[in-house]
C-alpha cells in the first residue's frame, strides 16, 4: 500500500492500516510543507454538554451554503468523538479545563464551543508530532522522505502504483493525501508546497475533480510583508477580538453573525473594504491583551517578528487563500473514480464542506476519512499489480514538475481567480493556463493544470455561493446548480 503525503490525512491512514504494510512518500522532510503543521484552530467535535453531532452537522451544512452532502456531514460529525479518542491514544494531548473537561474553543459559524486544541494555537504541530512519533514506532509503516511522486501508474484497469524519479513503485492501493492548492495563489496562508499536486496527478490519470471553484479565503491573514502570510487564528475572534477599519470602526457591526459570521461572508466584507482603499485590522487588545503570549504563542510570535505588540497594537490583516473545498471526487469511503486510488484530506472532495468549509472541520475530515479509507482498503479484494512492472514507465514528460509555482501563475490566480471573479478575468486565466497545462515539456504544467481546473469550474458556475463570488453573477441560485465534476478530457484543447 502506498500513501502519498505526510500530513494528518496521510499519517492517520497509514496508522489505521497497520499492521498492513504501508509506504508513506513525502516530497520533503517530515513536517515540511504540510498545512497540518500550521493549523492553529484545532479540531471540531460535538463534545460539550450543550452540544450534539446533529448540531455540528447543521452548522456544517449552513456554512456550506446548500452544497454539503447531508449524509457525509452526519457521518463525519458522528464519528468525530471516536476519532479524537484515537488521536489521544496516539499521543495527542488536548488542552483541558482545570476540572479536566475538554477546553473547547469557539470559531466562526459554530453555534457551540466545540474546537479542541493543543497549546492554544499550536494544535497542528502538536498533533503532527504525536502522529509522527506513533508512525515511527509502528513497524508496518515505512516513511520515505524527500521522495516526490511524479505521477500515477494507471491503465484501463485503474491505478497500480506511482512513478518516482528512480522508476515505478507498484502498489495494490494508492492513497493521495497531498493536501490543498492554496500555494497557487500569491496571497496564501499555506506552505508554498501546497500546489495541488495530487489533483494534477489524479486528473492526468482520468479521475474526476469536483467543486474545484470553491476556494476558501481566510479573512485574517496577517498583512506583514511575509510570503506565505502568517495566520491570525479565528479563535481570536471567538474570544472577542474584533475587525475594525482604518478609522477604528467595527467592520462587521451590521452583518448577521458579526465578527463570527461564516468565513466567506467576512472575507468578502474585508475584500470590499480594501478594494475601496480602506485598511482592515484585527483588534485583540481588549479581549486578549496581555494574555496573547501565553494563549496564542504562534500569533504572538508572528506579530512580534513584524514589530507588532498585539496586546497594545492592531494587527493588519487581509484575506488569503487558505483551503480548497473542492478536490478529487470521492465517495463515502474515499474511493475515487479509478479502481486502486483513494484520496484523503484536503486533496479530496467528499461533500463535507460544500461551498464553504466550517472552521476546524478540515483536520477532522482527514482524520475520519483516514479510518474509513483504511477499512475499505483492508476489505478490498487484492488486485494484481503485475501490470505495473517495476522498471521505468514510459516518460510522459521530458522535464520534472517544478517544486514551486511560477510567480506569474500565483499573480494570475490572485488577480483573476481570487476572492472576486468575473468572466473576462477567468477567460484570460484559462487561455494563459491552458497553454502551459498541455505542454508536456513545461515544468509548470501540473501547477497550470490544477489552476486551470479551478478557473474553468469558476467560469462555469454562473452564480455566487460560499467561496465563489462572481462580480457578473452576484446572485445565489435556488435550487443550486448541479455540482460540477471536471475531467482532463473536458479541458483538453480540441
Ligand atoms: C483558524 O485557526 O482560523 C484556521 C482553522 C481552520 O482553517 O479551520
Amino acid at each position: 500500500m502506498i500513501v502519498v503525503g505526510a500530513g494528518i490525512a496521510g499519517l492517520a491512514t497509514a496508522l489505521r492500516l497497520a499492521p498492513l504494510p504501508v509506504r508513506v512518500l513525502t516530497a520533503g522532510a517530515l513536517r515540511e510543507n504540510t498545512a497540518t503543521a500550521w493549523a492553529q484552530g484545532g479540531i471540531a467535535a460535538a463534545l460539550g454538554h450543550d452540544d450534539a453531532p446533529a448540531l455540528h452537522q447543521a452548522d456544517t451544512e449552513a456554512a456550506g451554503v446548500g452544497l454539503v452532502d447531508p449524509a457525509v456531514a452526519r457521518a463525519v460529525t458522528a464519528a468525530a468523538p471516536e476519532c479524537l479518542a484515537q488521536l489521544e491514544q496516539w499521543g495527542a494531548r488536548f488542552d483541558r479545563t482545570p476540572q479536566g473537561d475538554w477546553a473547547l474553543g469557539l470559531e466562526g459559524a459554530h453555534r457551540r464551543r466545540r474546537v479542541v486544541h493543543v497549546g492554544g494555537d499550536g494544535s497542528g504541530v502538536a498533533i503532527l508530532n504525536a502522529l509522527i512519533q506513533q508512525v515511527r514506532s509502528t513497524p508496518s509503516i515505512t516513511v520515505s522522505e524527500n521522495t516526490p511522486v511524479n505521477g500515477l501508474l494507471a491503465d484501463a484497469g485503474g491505478v497500480h502504483g506511482v512513478r518516482l524519479a528512480e522508476g515505478a513503485l507498484p502498489g495494490r492501493a494508492v492513497v493521495l493525501a497531498t493536501g490543498g492548492l492554496s500555494g497557487l495563489y500569491a496571497e496564501t496562508t499555506n506552505p508554498l508546497g501546497a500546489v495541488g499536486a495530487g489533483i494534477a496527478m489524479a486528473a492526468r490519470a482520468g479521475a474526476g475533480v469536483t467543486d474545484a471553484e470553491f476556494v476558501q479565503f481566510h479573512p485574517t491573514a496577517m498583512a506583514v510583508g511575509r510570503d506565505p502570510m502568517p495566520l491570525a487564528t479565528e479563535a481570536l475572534r471567538g474570544e472577542g477580538a474584533t475587525l475594525v477599519n482604518g478609522a477604528g470602526e467595527r467592520l462587521m457591526a451590521d452583518t448577521p453573525g458579526g465578527d463570527l459570521a461564516a468565513r466567506d461572508v467576512i472575507a468578502r466584507r474585508i475584500h470590499a473594504a480594501l478594494a475601496a482603499g480602506d485598511r482592515v485590522y484585527l483588534d485583540g487588545r481588549r479581549a486578549i491583551g496581555s494574555a496573547f503570549a501565553e494563549r496564542y504563542p504562534s500569533v504572538h510570535a508572528a506579530c512580534r517578528a513584524a514589530g507588532i505588540d498585539p496586546a497594545t497594537q492592531l494587527i493588519p490583516i487581509r484575506p488569503a487563500a487558505h483551503y480548497h473545498m473542492g478536490g478529487i471526487a470521492v465517495d463515502d469511503r474515499g474511493r475515487t473514480d479509478l479502481p486502486g486510488l483513494w484520496a484523503c484530506g484536503e486533496v479530496a472532495c467528499t461533500g463535507l464542506h460544500g461551498a464553504n468549509r466550517l472552521a476546524s472541520n478540515s483536520l477532522l475530515e482527514g482524520l475520519v476519512f483516514a479510518r474509513w479509507i483504511a477499512e475499505d482498503i483492508a476489505a478490498s479484494p487484492v488486485r494484481s499489480v503485475a501490470d505495473a512492472g517495476d522498471g521505468p514507465t514510459p516518460p510522459t514528460a521530458t522535464v520534472p514538475t517544478a517544486p514551486w509555482v511560477a510567480p506569474w501563475i500565483r499573480a494570475l490566480m490572485s488577480r483573476s481567480v481570487g476572492v472576486v471573479r468575473d468572466n473576462d478575468g477567468l477567460a484570460r486565466a484559462i487561455d494563459a493556463l491552458s497553454a502551459v497545462a498541455f505542454d508536456r515539456d513545461d515544468p509548470q504544467r501540473d501547477h497550470a493544470l490544477t489552476a486551470l481546473l479551478v478557473a474553468t469550474a469558476a467560469q462555469r458556475r454562473c452564480e455566487s455561493r460560499g467561496g465563489h463570488l462572481r462580480r457578473d453573477f452576484a446572485h445565489t441560485q435556488s435550487p443550486p446548480p448541479a455540482r460540477q465534476a471536471l475531467t482532463l478530457a473536458a479541458l483538453c484543447p480540441q
